[in-house]
Parts: C-alpha cells; sequence; structure tokens
C-alpha cells in the first residue's frame, strides 16, 4: 500500500528539487540514495530527511542519538541543522555500515559531527545518559517495543523521540500481522499511551512518529 498517493509524492519530491536554502548541500547526498537503490537499502528518503533537519533547526539540536544509523543517510541530514560544536551520536550493527558512513559523512564535511559506535544500539544508547535533543529510532521492527523505555529517558523535556516506519506500507493493518508489524503496532499502542511524551504520526514516506517528552 503506498502510504502517499503516488502523483502526489512525485510532486513533492519534484518541488524539493527547487530548493536552495539549507536542503540537498552536497553531491553527496546524491550518491547516498543511489547507493541505496542499487543495494536495495532502506533509508529514510529525502523527503522525511529534509524534514529531519527542520526538527533539528527548531529544537537548536546539539545532541542527537540515532538508533539504527544504516551508512550515515539519515545522519547527514540532521548533520545540516546541528548548532555549531553538536555531535550525533550513530549507532549500527554493521562495521560496514560505518566505514561507508564516515566516508560519506568526510566528504560532505560533516565527519567531525559525528561518533559512529558498533553494537547493538540497544545496548550502545544505555552507555549515555544524554539529556539528547533527539532521538532516532530506525532499528530492526520487531525491537521497536522496547525503544520507548530506552530513549524516552534520555531525551531533554521538549525533546523529539522519532521513529520510522510507523505505518509499514500498511502492512500493520493485515488480519494476521508478521513479528514486525506487530513489534510496530506494539510500539504505536505504548508511544500514544504513554504519560511522558505528545505523539503523532506524520503519514509521510512509511509513517513517521514523531513524539516530544513532555
Ligand atoms: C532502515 S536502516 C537505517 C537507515 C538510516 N536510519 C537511514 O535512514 O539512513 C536500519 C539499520 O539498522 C540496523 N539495525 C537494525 N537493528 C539494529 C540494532 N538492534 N542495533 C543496531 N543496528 C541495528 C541495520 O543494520 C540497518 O543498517
Amino acid at each position: 500500500m503506498d502510504i502517499t498517493e503516488p502523483k502526489i509524492n512525485d510532486y513533492l519530491l519534484t518541488i524539493i528539487s527547487l530548493d536552495a536554502s539549507r536542503g540537498e548541500d552536497s553531491g553527496v547526498v546524491k550518491e547516498m540514495e543511489r547507493y541505496a537503490r542499487d543495494n536495495d537499502f532502506p533509508i529514510i528518503g529525502p523527503l522525511v530527511g529534509r524534514f529531519l533537519r527542520q526538527l533539528a533547526i527548531v529544537t537548536g539540536a546539539k545532541s542527537i542519538f540515532e538508533m539504527g544509523s544504516g551508512f550515515g543517510y539519515s545522519a547527514y541530514w540532521f548533520a545540516g541543522g546541528l548548532v555549531k560544536g553538536g555531535k550525533i551520536i550513530c549507532s549500527d550493527g554493521s562495521e560496514d555500515n560505518k566505514h561507508r558512513a564516515l566516508d560519506y559523512l568526510k566528504r560532505a564535511g560533516y565527519e567531525s559531527l559525528v561518533e559512529f559506535h558498533v553494537g547493538d544500539a540497544r545496548d550502545i544508547i544505555k552507555r549515555f545518559d544524554g539529556p539528547f535533543d533527539i532521538i532516532l529510532n530506525d532499528i530492526d521492527k520487531e525491537q521497536y517495543p522496547e525503544t520507548l523505555d530506552l530513549a524516552i529517558p534520555r531525551l531533554r523535556k521538549g525533546g523529539m523521540f522519532i521513529t520510522d516506519n510507523v505505518l509499514w506500507s500498511g502492512r500493520i493493518l493485515e488480519e494476521d500481522p508478521d513479528e514486525a508489524s506487530r513489534g510496530i503496532l506494539e510500539f504505536n499502542h505504548k508511544l500514544f499511551a504513554s504519560e511522558e511524551v505528545l505523539a503523532s504520526i506524520i503519514p509521510i514516506r512509511d509513517g513517521l512518529g514523531i513524539a516530544v517528552k513532555l
């Protein structure tokens, strides 16, 4: 199921290509998108990327934690919205993704803004007290229910907990949801039932969960 009507999606992708401000500020991002396409690697894409950069700017983000950084595409977008001296802590299970990410981010001029840890993001985040301005959650979907309790205590008040794929191409609506869909359903339920955050789902791309810590 397409979350966004395909013609509207095409229009959105066309209109952002006009942007002359703080959008795609480097040819490196196009290279990253090509790599994702050629290797069938799931990334947040340019529409969500721009939105993440906006959120970094409006929150005046100085510290961001990413659970599931892949090869650095989402970090690329955050990096352009960080305040001077800010930092993004990336985490991913793959050493290869780390090397690829650091190469792209270096070439985009963002290397000094990023610290990349390899391992299980659920363990790595425990090494940090925060408080973070933003935490991005993009790990394996069956692990989503655990992430709320890991992230919220490490966010500042007014900080944002952002989760990708919360509509999972509509698969969350299937009669007999698979393990990944069940993980997302349980997560969404926990997120909206939490007294600690105010949550919403933005139906762009694959559904973006946005929760502000109260
Ligand atoms: C959808 S991709 C991330 C894409 C990235 N956020 C972006 O948009 O550019 C998910 C990544 O999370 C990693 N991953 C999944 N579960 C993980 C876990 N528990 N700990 C660390 N990394 C994990 C995978 O290796 C994969 O690279």
